[in-house]
Formats: structure tokens, C-alpha cells, sequence
């Protein structure tokens, strides 16, 4: 019982007061964030949006899928992927997931193209990249733009180009669980259609969700905080439980607020060394935990910005006990179940839609996720509490 009294939460956004403080008086924080985005990337058209899934919105409106058009997802994904489409008028349709990296495979996607196909989305789910290379033949051969969600791979790379420089449009995101893990926000980017998002605009956000932006960042160090966060976090996560219920699309779909892209740029200015960091500590879990759970496969030309560490426990191991036991010794894991996205087809609101394959159903009971950038000794403890629970 090494954390009896110690928090280790999933997601560690590690927003100081200081930060807190110097944001408030950043001017011009978007004009600013946008320019180290476009540095970052190399390119001159980064478009910043309310959210991941505004950006995604407005790249299939680029695109002009409307009524009646296809377009194709992975099956795990965030829901908001799935209403950005039917904000459109598209339909969902879902490709299915390789066993072997968890990314949607580019077999399932051929299958599922159709001639109403109007556009791709892929994932590089947990920061790992998908097979880009197939993914870029099929656009070609079938002549079906290719859009890429980088809302949790920022950073990562492909045959040494980052992840949404390969497909025709990309988006990211700065949500509190990415890799540049802000209070919100996203954006919109792509190499390939310059003067695709120029003249774009997006209405302002209402007062009440500054207001509710403001709150969020003042409480962020109190809810993951090592020992108020133990309390706070439980109600965040039951709240968050319901939240894609009562999340309202349109609420999103805003501008990016002041406060959202001054967070966002001081984390990118650290999110080099954050980045590594969390890498360092995946490597430390393959390292420790060799031999005695499975991971997800990577290619060799991929290089992946970890978010968290996901592994696969051995069959007769319950992933629900595991959790549970982790959650006694106050390590917070997430299965499935909590990353709401799993087999998105499954869910009440996508139920209709076609989807390509289950091989995403295969892997759910044994998918455990551990969180990153903590500390080396609490990597070690939460090996050893793994270990000693199998
Ligand atoms: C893979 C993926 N795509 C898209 C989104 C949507 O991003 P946002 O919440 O900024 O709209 C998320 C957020 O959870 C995500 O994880």
C-alpha cells in the first residue's frame, strides 16, 4: 500500500497557480499561439477553433460533405468525431480496429469505401500513429481526401514527418487530456490546401463560457492536486461520466478563447521536455512490465508522443479488479468504459450506422490504461502493484 495516502491521477495537467497568473496577462494570446503552431509545423495555415471537433466540423464543410455523404471513422474515437459528421449531414460509417495496434486498419477502410465516400478520418489513438502509408495509398487510389485527428498524437511522428502533414487536412486539440493539455481549444491545419482556412471565421465565444473557462483553470490545481485531487476527482469523473450527454456541439463551435490559447502557448513552449518525459516513463512500464502483460504493437516508423500507457492484460485477468485494486492504493486507471469512445457504433447514437468488422470488441476486457508523467518511483510502484495483482 505505497500510496495509501497519495494521489496519482490519469491525467496530470500540471497547471500551477504561476501559470495561472501569468497567463492572465498575456496579450494577443491566439495571434501568438498561431504563429509557434505554424513554426511548429512548417507551414503558414493553422486555423484555431473553439475544439477538436470545431475544427473537424469546418474541414468536412471544406470539403463540402453535406446530406447524404460517407464518411468514414475509426470505431475508436471520441464522440464528438461522430457528431462533427452529423452536424454536416454526413454519415458515419465505421471502419474497425487492427488487433495489434489499436488504430483502425486500412483493410476494414478499403471495405468500407464506398461511392458516397467523401472523405477519411483517421486517429492516432493515444498518441501512437495509425499506418499512415496505407492510408495515404487508399486516398490516392480511390481519390478520397484524407483527414487526420491528431487531437491525441500532437508531436508524433511518421517516417519522420509529424502526424497531419501527411493527410489532405488535420486537427488537434488542447483539452485537458492531450499532449498539449490546456483548458480547452484546437485547430485547424493543413500543407496541402493552402488557402483553405483563411477566410473562415468563427463566432466569439458567449460570456458564460469564459466564465465557465475561468473556473475550470482556477480549480484545475485543486482537482489534481496530490491529496485534494483524491476527493475532487471523484466527482470530476462522475460528472464527466455524463458529460457527452448533455455537451451541446454548438458550444464548442467558437472561437478560441484568450484564455485557452495562452494556456495552450505557455504548454507548448514546454511541451518538448514534457513530451520526452512521458515517453521516458512508457518505456520504464515496457521495461518493467515485460513478459507479463502484452502491448500494443508499434511500427518501426513511428514515433509516438504516449498520452498514456496502454496494455493488455493476460485472459484470466479481470480488467475491473485490476482497476480496482490500483484505485485502492490510489493510482487512478481507466478501462474502456471510461474512454467513452470505445466501439463507437455500440453507442446509442451511432447504432444505425454501418460499421466494418468487430475486431474491436476482441480486445475490451483486457485494455488497461495507466497514466504517465509521474515520477519514476511511482512508475516503479504502480509496476509492482500490477505485478503482484496477477
Ligand atoms: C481522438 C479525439 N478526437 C477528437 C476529439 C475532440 O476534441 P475536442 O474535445 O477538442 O473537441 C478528442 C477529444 O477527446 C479525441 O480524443
Amino acid at each position: 500500500m505505497v500510496f495509501k495516502k497519495r494521489y496519482v491521477p490519469f491525467y496530470n495537467p500540471d497547471i500551477t497557480i504561476s501559470d495561472i497568473v501569468s497567463c492572465l496577462g498575456l496579450k494577443n494570446s491566439p495571434e501568438k499561439l498561431q504563429y509557434e503552431l505554424q513554426n511548429f509545423f512548417g507551414i503558414h495555415n493553422v486555423m484555431l477553433t473553439g475544439s477538436g471537433r470545431c475544427a473537424l466540423k469546418i474541414a468536412l464543410q471544406g470539403l463540402n460533405v453535406s446530406k447524404g455523404d460517407e464518411v468514414i471513422l475509426p470505431p475508436f474515437i471520441c464522440p464528438s468525431v461522430g457528431d462533427a459528421v452529423l452536424e454536416v449531414g454526413g454519415i458515419p460509417v465505421f471502419g474497425d480496429n487492427d488487433l495489434l495496434s489499436f488504430n483502425m486498419s486500412p483493410e476494414s477502410v478499403e471495405e468500407a469505401i464506398s461511392d458516397k465516400t467523401k472523405a477519411i478520418v483517421i486517429a492516432h489513438i493515444g498518441g501512437i500513429p495509425a499506418r499512415i502509408n496505407k492510408f495515404t495509398e487508399l486516398s490516392k487510389k480511390y481519390n478520397i481526401p484524407l483527414i487526420e485527428d491528431c487531437a491525441q498524437s500532437f508531436g508524433a511522428k511518421y517516417d519522420g514527418v509529424y502526424t497531419g502533414l501527411h493527410g489532405d487536412l488535420a486537427f488537434i486539440s488542447f483539452g485537458i487530456s492531450k499532449n498539449i493539455n490546456g483548458i480547452g481549444g484546437g485547430a485547424l491545419f493543413s500543407q496541402r490546401k493552402p488557402g483553405f482556412l483563411r477566410e473562415r471565421e468563427l463566432p466569439p465565444s458567449p460570456v458564460i463560457s469564459t466564465m465557465k473557462k475561468y473556473f475550470m483553470l482556477f480549480s484545475t490545481p485543486l482537482l489534481f492536486g496530490e491529496t485534494s485531487g483524491i476527493f475532487f476527482n471523484d466527482i470530476l469523473s462522475k460528472i464527466s461520466k455524463n458529460r457527452y450527454e448533455i455537451d451541446n456541439f454548438h458550444d464548442y463551435c467558437k472561437n478560441i478563447q484568450n484564455i485557452e490559447a495562452a494556456i495552450a502557448f505557455r504548454k507548448l513552449h514546454i511541451f518538448t521536455e514534457t513530451q520526452k518525459w512521458r515517453n521516458e516513463i512508457a518505456t520504464l512500464y515496457r521495461d518493467k512490465l515485460h513478459g507479463k502483460v502484452d502491448f500494443l504493437s508499434i511500427e518501426k516508423r513511428s514515433e509516438p508522443t504516449f498520452l498514456y500507457f496502454p496494455l493488455l492484460l493476460p485472459d484470466n485477468i479481470r480488467v475491473k479488479a485490476m482497476k480496482k485494486k490500483l484505485s485502492e492504493s490510489g493510482i487512478q486507471s481507466k478501462d474502456k468504459d471510461e474512454m467513452r469512445y470505445f466501439a463507437l457504433w455500440k453507442h446509442k447514437k451511432f447504432e444505425n450506422y454501418k460499421h466494418y468488422g468487430e475486431n474491436v470488441l476482441d480486445i475490451d476486457e483486457r485494455y488497461l490504461l495507466l497514466p504517465l508523467g509521474h515520477t519514476v518511483e511511482i512508475t516503479n510502484a504502480i509496476c509492482s502493484e500490477i505485478i503482484q495483482n496477477l
